[in-house]
């Protein structure tokens, strides 16, 4: 009998499937299309201090395998998600993670500390990763110094709620930017946010996006994010005991094992949400399928299990 459980810094999740930030709503949004409480944690969009109309249409734009966008932080303020979305969250019956983004090390702090109030969120998880905003946002996410500054800055206000960073893939080496990010206190990271990228409308010679740039995100990015799993999880995450909650690109079971071996001890989906949103919770049953055919019984006997090809 397999056992699908996992245990990520101390939250007990009933399997380790989790929505990625910003691809799900506020879960409200997501009700008739999937049975969210099938899921083993909800991460909602990003939260902001103040509310946030975003960028300019358009703000998406699909490509061959994947999709750009620069929503750039569209959200309804805190306030308002107290008030109106965390009694709903509430009832979810599943941990709640509350992505939060801001422009200064105090508007991230701020909204970490009010959140301890909140029952419903369980964690937090620090958007520093952002490539889709003017001021802040990737900046923080870059340079390890301020991945430090942040990080320590909100880790001094939870109590409550458990600290998730989210890394950025738009640097030279991850590992520098996780390394930072566990020594100022980071339980969990979660990896990774989207690539920044373009596409260009070949008749106007523009580009399609209002923003000019946006993320990249799908199954493009998925063998990316596997190789930046890996690296993160060997050179810096198993030493230090913190989990990994790995994305990019996945849409079937296959893809979440990928990451499982690569050193993820859960798995988020993001994208592929607004291809199939229900079919996602076949990524469960693939799961156990694969456990129950190699003899193991629990998540964890897989998490980084890759065996690298020897070098000669
Ligand atoms: C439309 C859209 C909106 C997103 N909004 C956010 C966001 O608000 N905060 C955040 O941290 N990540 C955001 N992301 C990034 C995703 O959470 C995820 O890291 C990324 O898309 C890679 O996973 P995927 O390929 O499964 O989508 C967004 C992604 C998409 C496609």
């Amino acid at each position: 009998m397999v056992d699908l459980r996992v245990n990520l810094a101390g939250v007990e999740m009933a399997n380790p499937l989790l929505t990625a930030s910003g691809t799900c709503g506020y879960a409200d949004e997501y009700a008739d299309l999937l049975d969210l409480r099938a899921l083993g944690a909800f991460t909602t969009k990003s939260i902001t201090l103040a509310s946030r109309i975003g960028n300019e249409y358009p703000r998406v734009v699909e490509t061959r395998a994947g999709m750009l966008n620069a929503i750039g932080l569209a959200n309804i303020g805190l306030d308002r998600f107290v008030a109106d979305k965390a009694p709903l969250l509430e009832k979810l019956g599943i941990p709640v993670f509350v992505n939060v983004a801001g422009v200064t090390v105090e508007d991230y702090v701020a909204v970490a500390s009010r959140l301890e109030q909140v029952e419903a969120v369980r964690g937090i998880e620090l958007n520093i990763s952002c490539p889709n905003v003017k001021a802040g946002g990737i900046q923080f996410g870059t340079d390890p110094v301020q991945v430090c500054k942040v990080v320590s800055a909100v880790r001094n206000v939870c109590r409550k709620n458990v600290l998730i960073v989210k890394l950025s893939p738009n640097v030279t080496d991850i590992a520098v930017t996780a390394r930072a990010a566990v020594e100022a206190g980071a339980q969990i990271l979660s990896m990774i946010n989207t690539f920044t990228a373009m596409a260009i409308d070949i008749e106007t010679r523009k580009p399609i996006l209002a923003n000019n740039t946006g993320g990249l995100s799908g199954p493009a990015i998925r063998p990316i994010a596997v190789q930046m799993v890996h690296r993160v999880y060997s050179q810096v995450a198993k030493a230090a005991g913190v989990p990994i909650i790995g994305m990019g690109g996945i849409q079937f079971a296959h893809d979440a094992i990928e990451f499982l071996l690569a050193g993820a001890s859960a798995v988020a989906v993001g994208t592929a949400l607004f291809v199939d949103p229900g079919g996602v919770l076949a990524i469960k049953d693939g799961i156990a399928e694969y456990l129950t055919r190699h003899g193991h019984s629990r998540v964890s006997d897989i998490v980084g299990t890759l065996e690298l090809n020897g070098r000669a």
